[in-house]
């Protein structure tokens, strides 16, 4: 098949750092290819080379035979590259359809054409999920935002689309309609280059897959000549080891009941949650466990409820409530709630204890020991406590969004989508850390969009559906099929 992108020794440091060291990468038409490797491999950024957000680099990239290295984003767009981004780029205040046709609105007598506009987004959105083009993005839950992110970047009829982590947000049901997309390009000679650490949806959906290690090009591949492990080792350089489910072996106390959570959305959940255990929320997006979660930590109000903490009934009204009775909640939302990306390392995994205590001269070495210590146990990629989080990379930025909750000992921990974006092998580390809490005698609730995932740590799992529990699954029952009858709804 013809190649039309050829990206040749490219080589790009930040300040005097050099993090892709002579990458060569190339796409042909109509094909979709994976980027494989660790987090801060160097796929965003080699990505965001091609298409001009990052100007300072050496080497050449060629696309349709024409040099394009030197060009902007805007010029690149036009060139017919667009890019979905892994973090959101959406502006919360406009509608979606303003989202997706920025800067490109259709006009009628000079004036923006709303109802073109709103028309054509909604024909666009059809092929995905039903959104009303009208709602303001800040409205969406975080899949949704995803989804107008996908639409946006269609609306280019782009030849070469680039999607960075598009699923890492998506359950079943998304990832199924994005892959029916997806195989549609394809068959129009659109080029797709797939970015994701989820490697059972790159053996599923990807023709090819180049692999990064440490800003190194190591090989690329035909898809049906490795498999999701030679994958995962070309990706670290190591074997890696299979993640085995725990069995509980705390004493049994309840750490955490809820009972009779009542609002516009949850209907009547109740639930317990003993002390060193690790259970598992699943469920579509929209089922109600964010709300649930967000109830538990004060952000949410709900008309009826009770929350018990080790048997004492407590009225948790804010956050600060929550992490009073040593709760802590590491959200799915990195970039809208769970990190100060203009602030470094250290204020972030500092941050929580800052709010605690009520010494305001923190002592600095103290959290600069702090902050070093979660570097060590979380492996994260970086080149000093005080490097900004927005410098990170996303799965390192994630790291640090558990590390934060971690460093002032939560004894009940929420974590929603704890690893979203993270790679294989800090996957397993951060399995290995949640069964080390839990052996501590520390409680997890892990909400997790990922089967995979549901099925690696938890030792119990409950489902939920439209705001309600559907259904509790234990030992050796917990398997994808009974996660997804419950969470579809279909054993009704
Ligand atoms: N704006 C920036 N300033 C400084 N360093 C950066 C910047 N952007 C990326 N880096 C560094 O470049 C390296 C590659 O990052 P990149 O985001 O490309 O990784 P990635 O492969 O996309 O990882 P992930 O899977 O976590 O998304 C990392 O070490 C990261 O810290
Ligand atoms: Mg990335």
């Amino acid at each position: 098949m013809e190649t039309i992108l050829e990206m040749k020794k490219i080589h790009k440091s930040f300040f005097g750092v050099e993090v892709l060291h002579g990458v060569d990468f190339d796409v042909r038409k109509g094909e979709c290819i994976a980027i494989c490797g660790e987090n801060g491999a160097g796929k965003s950024t080699l990505m965001k080379i091609l298409t001009g957000i990052h100007n300072k680099f050496l080497g050449e990239i060629i696309y349709k035979g024409e040099n394009i290295q030197h060009l902007s984003p805007l010029e690149i767009q036009h060139k017919g590259i667009s890019m979905i981004h892994q973090e959101l780029n959406l502006l919360d205040e406009m509608t979606v359809a303003q989202n997706i046709y920025l800067c490109r609105e259709p006009k009628k007598n000079r004036l923006i054409d709303f109802k073109k506009m709103n028309k054509d987004a909604k024909q666009l959105l059809e092929r995905l999920e039903e959104i009303d083009p009208k709602a303001k993005v800040k409205d969406l839950g975080i899949a949704k935002k995803q989804i107008v992110e996908i639409a946006k970047s269609l609306s280019y009829n782009a030849d070469l689309i680039i999607m960075d982590e598009p699923t890492a947000v998506l359950t079943i049901n998304e990832t199924k309609m994005l892959f029916q997309l997806i195989r549609q390009l394809k068959k129009n000679g659109v080029a797709v280059v797939y970015i994701s650490h989820r490697l059972k949806e790159i053996k599923e959906i990807c023709d090819r897959v180049t692999i990064l290690r440490d800003g190194t090009y190591i090989t690329t591949k035909d898809i049906e000549e490795v498999s999701e492990k030679d994958i995962a080792e070309l990706m670290v350089g190591r074997e890696i080891e299979e993640v085995n489910q725990k069995e509980y072996s705390g004493s049994g106390n309840i750490a955490l009941s809820v009972q009779h959570v009542s609002d516009d959305f949850l209907k009547d959940v109740s639930f317990e949650l003993k002390e060193g255990e690790i259970l598992g929320i699943s469920g579509l997006v929209g089922a109600g466990r964010t709300e649930l979660a967000e109830y538990i930590f004060g952000i949410r109000k709900a008309k009826k409820g009770e929350i018990s903490v080790y048997g004492e009934h407590v009225s948790i009204k804010s956050p600060i409530d929550a992490i009073k009775y040593r709760i802590g909640f590491a959200t799915e939302d990195r970039k809208g709630s769970g990190l100060f990306l203009d602030r470094s390392i250290r204020d972030n995994t500092n941050i929580v204890s800052m709010l605690k205590s009520k010494n305001i001269f923190n002592n600095r070495r103290k959290e600069e020991i702090l902050a070093k210590n979660m570097i060590d146990v979380f492996r994260v990629k970086c080149q000093s406590t005080v490097q900004k989080i927005k410098n990170l990379s996303g799965g390192n930025q994630q790291k640090i969004v558990l590390s934060k909750w971690i460093a002032v000992s939560s004894k009940i921990l929420i974590l929603d989508e704890p690893t979203r974006g993270v790679d294989i092998g800090a996957r397993k580390e951060i399995y290995d850390i949640i069964n080390r809490l839990a052996e501590e005698g520390k409680s997890v609730i892990v909400i997790s969009s990922d089967l995979t995932e549901v099925l690696a740590i938890s030792q119990r799992v409950l489902v939920m559906h439209q705001g309600e529990i559907r259904g509790e699954i234990v030992g050796d029952e917990i398997n994808e099929e009974n996660i997804m009858i419950l969470a579809t709804g279909i054993g009704e």
